[in-house]
């Protein structure tokens, strides 16, 4: 993946609330091209993967358990500045400090249940996307 593409997903709250469609719509409306998509429900041990770099943050096995607890919909998405602009389009990770507008503000409940995910570099992007994509799941 290059530097143009970021990794994002609808997190388990933001879907079992509903805003599939608006979070979606945000993302298009903002620029963002969907490089690959999928509806998937992730196990503890996928979900633990996927969160290895945060083994030893205190809030691990929360985070764990809340991206597990039911379906979510991850993408590529691509973009110039693409990381950074989408990190400001979703918002501060505490939706309480989140700008007024952007997604985390708008959809999510809390700082663990906060509607969204974005890659934090490009080099992030890549490892996250591949892990949820083959190359024919790409376009
Ligand atoms: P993300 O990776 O989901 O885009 O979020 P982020 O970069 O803004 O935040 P990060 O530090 O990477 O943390 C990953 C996710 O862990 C949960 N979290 N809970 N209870 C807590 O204090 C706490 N801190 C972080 C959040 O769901 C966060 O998005
Ligand atoms: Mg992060």
């Amino acid at each position: 993946m290059k530097e143009n593409k970021t990794f994002t997903m609808i997190k388990p709250d933001a879907v079992a609330n509903g805003h599939i469609g608006a979070i979606l719509d945000q993302i298009i409306k903002a620029g963002f091209k969907i490089k690959a998509m999928k509806y998937v429900a992730l196990s503890e041990q996928i979900a633990g993967q996927f969160y290895e770099v945060h083994k030893e943050r205190p809030f691990y096995g929360e985070l764990v358990e809340f991206m597990s607890s039911g379906p979510i919909v991850a993408a590529i998405l691509e973009k110039d500045n693409a990381v950074e602009d989408f990190r400001k389009l979703i918002g501060a990770t505490d939706p309480a400090k989140a700008d007024k507008g952007t997604i985390r503000q708008l959809f999510a409940e809390s700082i663990g249940a906060n509607a969204i995910h974005g890659s934090d570099s490009a080099e992030n992007a890549e490892i996250e996307g591949n892990f949820f994509f083959s190359a024919f799941e790409k376009f």
